[in-house]
């Protein structure tokens, strides 16, 4: 099978490993790829703006199955420019993306289909939003409506943190709609499951640690480190997030004419009333996927193909026992402004089981290998406990070298 993937992050990096597992595997194309995924195959730059250029350049490649990373070209429909052409994509159209591309369409969906979520008040203007909380008179969490780079959520302790919010996200362009949601309480979990339009397969449960600093404090980031699974979700618990949060949405879209294909990410805060859904991605979190995938066993290409047509069987997917513990090594300035073209030293030794090493910010110069963005490298470690799992990931993140490194010293240390 000849595959077209899009992206150029650590999650493509983790995606093209797997894939080329398959033994349907045949040939990768990347677009635009990065260091990391042209190990496995080609990368191509290629202007993702232009999607019948990209279906033109699939049709000529022959390629059999198009699986998408990010959600940007979700959100612009690359989609469903190749299955308008026939050929089969992993990814969910355009209308089915605006699950994660409008959060007031997804708040929308999760009324109707009756999933539990935090009330919710949408504003077509920052005035109108910040009228209704001063008469309120307490703090709620904002979010702008649009995709925002992981930056369109606030969660202030006030009145006036909530004024202010509304005030920051209704300047941005995916800010130009506002929702004004009810704090929730409790711990977060990440569950990611394949869908083929109709059903749903869970793969192993995640927890990201989105904060730059130790003990979740500082900046937001796009994520510093993973554990999976979660042991928290039961698989009673597992099965109640399923059955009450994330089928009811797939059964929902499909019932509009939008049926899901792809990776159905819900963000869940396990409250003391049970999961509440805080959002929904449309893609593998990245880096979710740096930990999930090494996870699995079973043909994935397979998998994510059954997912293209409509025909997924839960029969296919395995999970390896044990942990996974990634932890994202950053550049100097993260999450500002990173800096560019400290040489790494280390990656080439590292010949381990138990070790995989993705690339997210790299680029090779004349020099060798060297940093090329914010989150540099994501270093997986696997044990049969998450104590050995962190074990292996910090021992290899230590031995890595490069200017400027830096990584959060806590990930899976609960
Ligand atoms: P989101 O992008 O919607 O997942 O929001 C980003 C982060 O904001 C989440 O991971 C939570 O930590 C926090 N958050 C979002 N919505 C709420 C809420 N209703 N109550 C408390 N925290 C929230
Ligand atoms: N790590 C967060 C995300 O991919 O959305």
């Amino acid at each position: 099978m000849n595959v077209l993937l899009i992206g150029s992050g650590g999650r493509e990096h983790a995606l093209a490993w797997k894939i080329a597992q398959s033994p349907r595997f045949t040939r990768l194309l990347c677009v635009p790829g990065n260091t990391g995924t042209g190990s496995y195959g080609q990368n191509v730059p290629f202007p993702l703006s232009d999607a019948e250029a990209l279906v033109d350049l699939a049709q000529r490649e022959r390629i059999d199955l198009l699986v998408v990373g990010p959600d940007n070209p979700l959100a612009d429909g690359i989609v469903d420019h190749f299955v308008a052409a026939g050929i089969p994509a992993f990814g969910p159209t355009a209308a089915a993306a605006q699950i994660e591309s409008s959060k007031s369409f997804a708040k929308e969906i999760m009324a109707a289909a009756g999933v539990p979520t935090a009330a919710t008040h949408v504003f077509d203007s920052p005035a109108e939003a910040a009228a209704f909380a001063r008469d309120s008179g307490k703090a709620w969490v904002v979010k702008a409506d649009g995709l925002a780079l992981g930056k369109g959520v606030v969660v202030p302790d006030d009145l006036p943190g909530t004024l202010t919010a509304i005030q920051k996200l209704g300047a941005t362009p995916a800010g130009s709609r506002l929702l004004l949601e009810e704090r929730l309480q409790g711990r977060e979990v990440s569950v990611l499951a394949l869908c083929d339009g109709k059903r749903l397969v869970a793969l192993p449960t995640a927890r990201d640690h989105k904060r730059l600093g130790e003990g979740d404090t500082g900046p937001n980031t796009g994520g510093m480190g993973v554990i999976a699974p979660v042991d928290e979700v039961t698989p009673t618990l597992l099965d109640q997030i399923l059955t009450r949060c994330m089928q009811p949405v797939i059964d929902e879209l499909a019932a509009r004419g939008a049926p899901f294909r792809g990776v159905l990410y819900a963000g869940i805060m396990l409250t003391p009333d049970g999961p509440r859904v805080l959002e929904f991605n449309a893609r593998f979190g990245d880096p979710e996927a740096q930990a999930i995938l090494p996870l699995l066993e079973g043909d994935f290409l397979e998998v994510l193909y059954d997912c293209a047509v409509g025909s997924l069987n839960p029969e296919k997917l395995r999970r390896r026992r044990g942990y996974a513990v990634c932890v994202v090594l950053c550049a100097e300035g993260y999450p500002g402004r990173p800096r560019r073209g400290d040489a790494i030293r280390g990656v080439e030794a590292i010949d381990d089981d138990e070790v995989i090493v993705f690339h997210a910010g790299t680029a090779i110069s004349a020099q060798g290998l060297c940093t090329s963005g914010g989150r540099v490298l994501g270093v997986t470690g696997l044990g049969s406990t998450l104590a050995r799992a962190r074990t292996h990931a910090y021992e290899f993140a230590e031995r890595i070298k490069f200017e400027g490194k830096h990584y959060r010293k806590d990930i899976g240390k609960e």
